[in-house]
């Protein structure tokens, strides 16, 4: 038997009497997704190349032949012409092997000093950097459409709910700067997440570290990380950084799914607050009359594949002993499926808002149904010296008197109002509007005309508006 058919083709092959079986090549394989690292794990090793020829282990035009060779194998894989193997079973050792093809011995040399355990955490911490550049950007994109929105309905009046039942009156500004707040902490969490993954694993090695003198800082310093890992088994079977990421999307996409909830609630016939453009819905099939808000119910239902991801994460990590283990490998995917939906939801949805209309009228003409200001005429009869208790009582019978005829508690006269409490006076109609109501809450975070401003002028302010 020649050597080459006892050790097989396999760049690991030496110890290996047989050849891989095929069903296991098929059932092992990760470059099918992995591909998608290529221009991380090529970045990486010319890295590491670097650093390897300035300590003496790569010779100049050693250097130069790999860095060459891993240029043009990158140009192929971005111009589609590169021919993936399967047989190599993931990217690092499709582009090693195929380096290795065109440069010849030099190639050969690049894999000192590391090894794929500390060569993948890289190359998932490298694009994991981008990732999060990626949704922060969409992030301050949805934020941005938020600002649009409450600044074109600034003033304008709609019911606030509870329970999903009409509660007390608020500025459609308000609520739309409620869901900036959202957005804005699923930025910092991510920027938070970007920082504290940005630190280098690379010469870890296989899990020990290496005897070889490689320079750990100085990759670091040439791929922009903030430095090394302290620790080199640690670094070989953390991913604690991807699932904070996923969980950041996770996040991300529940904020999303709330929006969407009420987006299709609220372009329904019975709320009809909104009016989502055509080009944002389809039709039915079957009835010529639908509208469907597609694109919100379609974001809400992707939530399942998010959450999905970050549960898939954390049962692959549960219970793994240190340091790295081919279960590892089952990282990626969900990652990546996490990455897609969460990007595409965000810049859909910051188009859709974009292109969304509230129905002003119909918003306000809705506070003017269910004794919305009812909690503002018990706060009245608290600065009169009534104990809130007693003056939930009192505005709970008022209430039930309007619901009995039918009418509001603005509809009431002085004299009905007075049946209820002596301590009401003429000023009562006042707190009784829901223009009154909305703007005597002042209190810091309320939702009164100035304090909605403040907020607005200083979310505008954040994000370079006007
Ligand atoms: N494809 C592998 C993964 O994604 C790369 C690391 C493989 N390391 C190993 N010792 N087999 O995890």
């Amino acid at each position: 038997m020649t050597k080459e058919k006892m050790g097989s083709q396999k760049l690991w092959g030496g110890r290996f009497g047989e050849g891989t079986a095929a069903s296991v090549e098929a059932f092992t394989a990760s470059i099918h997704y992995d591909c998608r690292l290529y221009q991380y794990d090529i970045a990486g090793s010319k890295a590491h190349a670097a650093m390897l020829a300035a300590n003496g282990v790569l010779s100049r035009e050693e250097l130069q032949a790999i860095t060459e060779g891993l240029t043009a194998i990158e140009a192929e894989i971005s111009a589609g012409t590169f021919q993936f193997r399967r047989e190599l079973e993931d990217i690092h050792m499709n582009i090693e092997k195929a380096l290795v093809e065109r440069i010849g011995p030099a190639g050969a040399k690049l894999h000192s000093g590391r090894s794929r355990n500390d060569q993948i955490a890289l190359d998932f911490k490298l694009y994991l950097r981008d990732q999060c550049d990626e949704v922060g950007s969409r992030l301050r994109e949805i934020r941005r459409a938020f600002v649009l929105l409450a600044r074109k309905y600034q003033g304008r009046i709609m019911p606030g709910y509870t329970h999903l039942q009409r509660a007390q009156p608020v500025l459609i500004a308000h609520h739309m700067l409620a869901y900036y707040e959202m957005f804005g902490r699923d930025l910092d969490r991510i920027i938070d997440c970007r920082k504290r993954l940005n630190l280098s694993p690379l010469g870890s090695a296989a899990l020990a570290g290496t005897g070889l003198p490689i320079d750990r800082e100085q990759v670091a310093e040439t791929l922009g990380f903030a430095g090394v890992t302290a620790n080199s088994m640690d670094s070989c079977g953390d991913r604690d950084f991807a699932i904070e990421f996923t969980s950041c999307c996770m996040m991300i996409q529940l904020h999303l799914s709330r929006l969407s909830e009420e987006l299709v609630l609220w372009s329904s016939q019975e709320f009809d607050f909104v009016s989502i453009s055509d080009q944002f819905c389809t039709g039915s099939s079957i009835m010529p009359q639908k509208k469907n808000p597609d694109i919100p119910e379609l974001i809400r239902g992707k939530s399942g594949r998010v959450v999905g991801s970050l549960i898939t994460l954390i049962t692959v990590m549960k219970g793994l002993p240190l340091t790295y283990n081919r279960d590892l490998q089952e990282d990626k995917e969900p990652v990546f499926d996490a990455v897609d939906t969460v990007t595409a939801c965000l810049a859909i949805m910051a188009e859709l808002l974009g292109n969304l209309s509230f129905k002003t009228d119909r918003m306000f003409a809705a506070t003017q149904k269910g004794c919305m200001t009812a909690t503002d005429l018990a706060d009245y009869l608290v600065l009169k010296n009534v104990p809130f208790r007693d003056a939930h009582g009192i505005v709970g019978r008022a209430v039930a008197y309007c619901l009995e005829r039918g009418c509001e508690l603005a509809e009431l006269n002085l004299s009905e109002l007075q049946g209820f409490s002596e301590v009401i006076g003429k000023d009562v109609f006042e707190v009784l509007s829901v223009e009154g109501s909305v703007n005597s809450r002042i209190s810091k975070g309320g939702t009164g005309e100035e304090r909605v401003e403040e907020a607005l002028l200083a979310a505008e302010k954040q994000l370079g508006i006007g």
